[in-house]
């Protein structure tokens, strides 16, 4: 892909949306994010709004860059949020809203862009997963779940839209300094009585202090902007600190249970 690009991000308000964002604007692209809350124009780029939760939403938004562009060449699907809390006690209403927003979320945008891609011959659709998205985190189970369902739909919606010159692909960021730590939900369940209390506020004070010490949002930006000057984009791309980067390839060589104590005590549990 060359050329100025129009280029749609959801979840710009904040973070590595931001970052995306501005940084894909400065370098001339087109850039659209979105937000639930409707903002004026920021940094060079607009924002729509878009609840990635709502099908009308999206649509809304996708259909208005399409009227204004004609076209979208790059969707960035990275809006989400964290829900922390032991499995036992989140509530079915949480787990679905996490899903909700999180695989759904990028399906539906997905669904909306794919139509005026396939119809042009060209698209890339970057899905921002996680490291959680390949480790299991305790305490961050549904967002982990979120992420992993994510995974699979990125590996096979690759392979059926290859043919109509369609790109997809998986950035797996490790830690990244962003109010994501702020905004995460906590299962409400998880009283002062609960008996996981001590592990999950061990394990996510570690899960907190990571993130506080965590890459700047601006190298997943730059990650997206290399993608995009890319012929071919890959399967997935880990971006972060070395350290997490290879976390997730020391998963695939070492015994599983091995690389589990390696987790679980790093976590305190
Ligand atoms: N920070 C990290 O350490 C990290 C690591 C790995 C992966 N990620 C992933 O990176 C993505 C961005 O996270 P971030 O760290 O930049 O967090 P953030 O600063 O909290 O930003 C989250 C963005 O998602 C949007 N959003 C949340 N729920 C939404 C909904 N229902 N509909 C539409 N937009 C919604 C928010 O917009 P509004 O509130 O304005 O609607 C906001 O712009 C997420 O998918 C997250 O899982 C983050």
């Amino acid at each position: 892909m060359s050329g100025s690009k129009v280029v749609l991000v959801t979840g710009a308000s904040s973070g590595i949306g931001r970052a995306c964002a501005e940084l894909l604007s400065s370098q001339g692209h087109t850039v659209y994010g979105t937000s639930r809350k409707p903002s004026p124009p920021s940094a060079g780029h607009r924002m729509l709004e878009m609840d990635v939760t709502r099908d009308d939403s999206v649509l809304r938004a996708v259909a208005t860059v399409l009227e204004e562009q004609g076209h979208i060449d790059v969707v960035v699907n990275n809006a989400g949020y964290a829900l922390a809390g032991p499995i036992e006690e989140t509530s079915l209403e949480e787990a679905r809203h996490q899903l909700d927003t999180n695989f759904f979320g990028v399906l539906r945008v997905c669904k909306a862009v794919l139509p005026s891609m396939r119809a042009r011959g060209s698209g890339l659709i970057v899905n921002v997963s996680s490291l959680g998205g390949v480790v299991g985190l305790p305490f961050q189970g549904l967002y982990s779940a979120s992420k992993f369902a994510l995974e699979g739909l990125t590996e096979s919606l690759r392979q059926e839209v290859a043919s109509f010159g369609i790109q997809v692909t998986s950035l797996q960021p490790g830690d990244v300094r962003t109010p994501i730590t702020e905004n995460r939900v906590r299962a409400l369940q998880c009283g002062p009585d609960s008996p996981y209390r001590g592990a999950f506020e061990t394990a996510l004070g570690i899960i907190e202090k990571e993130e506080r010490a965590g890459a700047a949002p601006e190298l997943v930006a730059r990650q997206v902007l290399s993608l995009m000057e890319r012929k071919q984009v890959g399967v997935r791309y880990a971006v972060g600190h070395l350290s997490q980067r290879m976390l997730a390839s020391t998963k695939t060589f070492l015994p599983a249970r091995l690389f589990e104590r390696i987790l679980m005590s790093y976590y305190g549990l």
